[in-house]
């Protein structure tokens, strides 16, 4: 159960400066116990997040049989169980307020001859489970109860698992890892063909592990993705880079306070997560890419940004699979540009932890900035400044919460969230870490 409302109020702030580092990336987090969790022998990783979604996939893949313990600050040791070797649960699986741990859970379970129970928060109740469990039931899963495809629902997973080749019919890491998840413990190939690329952790992790995953491309944007099923994943050390979806807060908010100098430390550059990083770039915002290495097999670098000026784009809708939990950030660096910032084909931000489409245009008005909803595309009319001022909902959604706080930071008058607690399913110390650098976020 999440605890009361926490209201919290930005003020604009004076520069921001100084060196931090955010926490490690959430989806390489869930996977990483996931699939840990499939592994046979002891699976250290180190620079987890220890945000309550990840959290939640933890007590997950305890309540199915992994063991799972933690050693220190970020680092875990797992147990795992081997590829279909989870134990039925006795209690429902909790996923709280994330998509993510549930979807991918839902995609291991589909492989394993036992019985399990979903549920999460508000929010995830009122997220489609449906493009998931189509897929799984394909491969031989069976949904025993669903409320019109949504949470709480029951899935029993397949006995003999099918190998299947698949087509998604939406741009998502999720349901392309519930597919790969369940594939691994089907014989023969189980195959993923996706018409634009989606963030690729799950089957670099797989590989890591030892699977025999193969890349073909696909089009002009998509991939084909083949899995050899059934292989003995053995573990190996995990390193979490530091979660470029986090860094977008703190990457913004200098960018739009006059004066700002700040160093965004080991932030993972994947390219199918780099959207804002270039989208940025492409506004005039003056970040660069330092000491660029390779950290837990991902490209990193350490990120420098300063405050100036930012001028509109057009964003395509071929880039929002590689920045989609980045448009309200992004849309808050929009109303302090000169000019309109186009931004197209965001038809999946209404499935997100809230309507996030419609969440982040009505942030902006409440904050007096000018945008428009055109279908699937969301325009905002920057004017280098915002007026602020505005009390914003955040609908149980973390990166709305987080958005709109950036927002008070440069904005005339402050900004207030209705509810921060949220917060914590992703960036635990988000109100410590801005403060650090000099933000005036207070209760
Ligand atoms: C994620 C995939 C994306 C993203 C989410 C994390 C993942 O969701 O929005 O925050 O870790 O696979 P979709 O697969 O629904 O696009």
């Amino acid at each position: 159960m999440h605890g009361n409302p926490s209201p919290l109020t930005a003020r604009r702030s004076g520069p921001l400066r100084g060196r931090v580092r955010v926490p490690g990336d959430k989806s390489i987090s869930h996977r990483a116990l996931i699939l840990g969790a499939l592994t046979v022998g002891e699976t250290r990783i180190s620079g987890l997040l220890e945000g309550e979604d990840v959290l939640n996939t933890g007590k997950a893949v305890r309540a199915l049989g992994a063991h799972v313990e933690r050693t220190g600050v970020g680092a875990w040791r797992l147990h795992g169980v081997g590829v279909a070797g989870f134990a039925e649960p006795k209690a429902p699986l909790d996923f709280g307020n994330s998509g993510t741990g549930c979807r991918l859970m839902l995609g291991t379970v589909a492989g394993c001859p036992i019985a399990a129970s979903f549920d999460g928060d508000a929010s995830l109740r009122k997220r489609p489970m449906r493009r998931v469990l189509e897929p799984l039931e394909r491969m031989g899963a069976h949904t025993l109860a669903a409320n019109d495809g949504r949470l709480p629902l029951r899935l029993a997973g397949a006995r003999d698992p099918i190998p299947i080749v698949y087509e998604p019919p939406v741009a998502s890491a999720q349901l392309k890892s519930a597919v790969l998840l369940a594939g691994l413990a089907a014989p023969g190939e189980t195959v993923v063909i996706e018409a634009e690329a989606t963030r690729d952790h799950t089957e670099k992790m797989l590989i890591h592990f030892g699977a025999d995953v193969r890349f073909a491309p696909h089009g002009p944007h998509g991939r084909r993705i083949t899995l050899a099923g059934q292989p003995e994943l053995v573990p190996r050390p995990i390193v979490v880079p530091a979660d470029p979806s986090s860094a977008a807060f703190p990457l913004v908010a200098a960018a739009i306070t006059p004066g700002s100098d700040v160093i965004l430390e080991g932030v993972m550059l994947n390219p199918l997560r780099a959207g804002l990083i270039d989208t940025l770039i492409e506004m005039g915002a003056a970040v660069e890419r330092l000491n660029v290495r390779i950290e837990g097999g991902e490209e990193v670098a350490d990120l420098r940004v300063r405050g100036g000026a930012l001028r509109g784009v057009e964003v395509p809708a071929a880039r929002a699979p590689a920045m989609i939990d980045e448009y309200p950030i992004l849309a808050v660096a929009a109303s302090f540009a000169e000019g309109t910032t186009a931004m197209r084909g965001l038809k999946e931000l209404r499935v997100k932890e809230s309507d996030r489409l419609a969440g982040t245009a009505d942030m902006l008005r409440a904050n007096g900035v000018t945008v428009e909803i055109d279908g699937d595309d969301l325009f905002v009319a920057g004017s280098g400044r915002a007026p602020g001022g505005g009390l914003v909902a955040t609908h149980m959604d973390h990166r709305l919460a987080m958005s709109a706080l950036v927002m008070g930071l440069a904005s005339a008058q402050p900004v207030t969230i209705d509810d921060g607690s949220f917060i914590a399913t992703s960036f635990p110390d988000f109100v410590a870490l801005m403060r650090g650098l000099g933000a005036d976020i207070a209760s």
